[in-house]
């Protein structure tokens, strides 16, 4: 299957003459000098304008950029993209049921490798365990990926979330979204594991990875099929924006900014890049690629964690955490106190992780 543009598409915007008038951020560029950017200026700035972006024409001074359009736009999001894998075909659709339905359905082909798709609302979004996932319409980034990641990247159980299958491409997802968090807002951005992105200690952004049945890679590695990346970003949301019972625990990236919107198909853009980039070297180099990102961003390293197992419960500081080898805990209180004692958990054993944990001894 194969999914056709949707109608809200910006197809045909002239992104160069948008690029001009926006580098001299609120200046004016002479009508002489947009001549050579388009020779139907009058009808492009008509499109822009219509799709609703600032635009401000002056006789004599010429034309001023007041701003970005508060739809996504598609011809933006892909002007000079240039990623290898990720973003290849990008389709905004302006109400969905969940955009990882979709993603998941575009799956079922090969030919959709790549595929992005975004909306600008959703109907039925989800975020982890079943829970809904919801945000006010032209608010946020609510993006879902299509890849057939290669079986050096998903081998181990996929069906353990926090595991080496669906687990890598959720760090992946989480260091993408903290990055792009961190560039946005100057903050530092932590990910709380499995799959919030955080600053101090407020959600800004979840990742929900699924596994799409279907089609399997010609050599039969990776999952038997493709996998889905969703995440939810909030982006121009005030604190009246935020449902009452999250306002504590939730942010976004226009309150980080101290109220300064976002413009979100600039952000859109520059997440796909971190996206295609991380997963890129997670195919050269494999699933190291990303231990050392994934590490630095945690919430929880040097902190007290309970690690719940199929074997029971480990308490311990968490002194580490590789995709390869796994979470290793210290013990606390080590008897004599020169032991240091650890244990390191593999990955496809972590069935959950709770942070700010209470030392205790550490119990295996
Ligand atoms: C979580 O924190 O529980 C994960 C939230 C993931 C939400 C995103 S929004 C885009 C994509 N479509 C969905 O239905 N869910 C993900």
């Amino acid at each position: 299957m194969t999914i056709s543009t949707p109608p809200q598409s910006g197809d045909g915007l002239n992104m160069r003459l948008l690029d001009r008038i926006r580098r001299e951020e609120g200046f004016h560029v002479s009508w002489e000098e947009l001549a050579t950017v388009s020779d139907r200026v009058h009808d492009d700035l008509d499109a822009l304008d219509a799709f609703g972006f600032g635009i401000e024409r002056h006789p004599g001074r010429g034309v001023a950029y007041r701003g970005p359009s508060d739809r996504l736009c598609p011809d933006q999001i892909e002007h000079q993209l240039e990623t290898r894998r990720i973003g290849r075909r990008i389709a905004v659709w302006n109400r969905a049921s969940s955009t990882n339905d979709l993603a998941a359905r575009a799956a079922s082909s090969m030919a959709n490798d790549g595929l992005v798709v975004l909306a600008e609302e959703q109907t039925a979004g989800r975020g982890r365990r079943g829970r809904p996932w919801s945000a006010p319409a032209r608010s946020s980034i609510l993006i879902s990926v299509v890849i057939f990641p290669p079986g050096h990247l998903v081998s181990g159980r996929p069906e353990t979330e926090a595991a080496d299958g669906r687990g890598w491409l959720t760090a992946l997802g989480a260091v993408a979204v903290a990055q792009v968090v961190s560039a946005w807002t100057g903050r530092d951005a932590r990910i709380k594991w499995p799959n919030d992105v955080r600053i101090d200690g407020r959600k800004v952004a979840g990742i929900l990875v699924e596994q799409a049945k279907g089609t399997t890679r010609p050599d039969g590695s990776g999952f038997g099929g493709g996998a889905v990346i969703g995440i939810g970003l909030n982006a121009n949301l005030t604190a009246e924006d935020l449902p009452a019972e999250l306002r504590e625990r939730s942010t976004s990236l226009q309150i980080l900014r101290n109220g300064e919107p976002v413009d979100r198909s600039e952000l859109a853009r520059d997440l796909i890049r971190r996206l295609d980039s991380l997963y890129e070297q997670g195919w050269a180099n494999g699933l190291d690629s990303l231990s050392s990102l994934w590490r630095d961003r945690s919430e929880h390293l040097g902190s007290g964690v309970r690690v719940t197992t199929p074997a029971g419960p480990v308490v311990g500081r968490l002194v580490d955490l590789d995709v390869r080898r796994g979470l290793t805990l210290a013990d606390p209180h080590p008897v004599p106190p020169s032991l240091v004692r650890e244990i390191t958990i593999p990955l496809a054993e972590v069935l959950s992780l709770e942070g700010n944990v209470e030392l205790v001894r550490l119990q295996c």
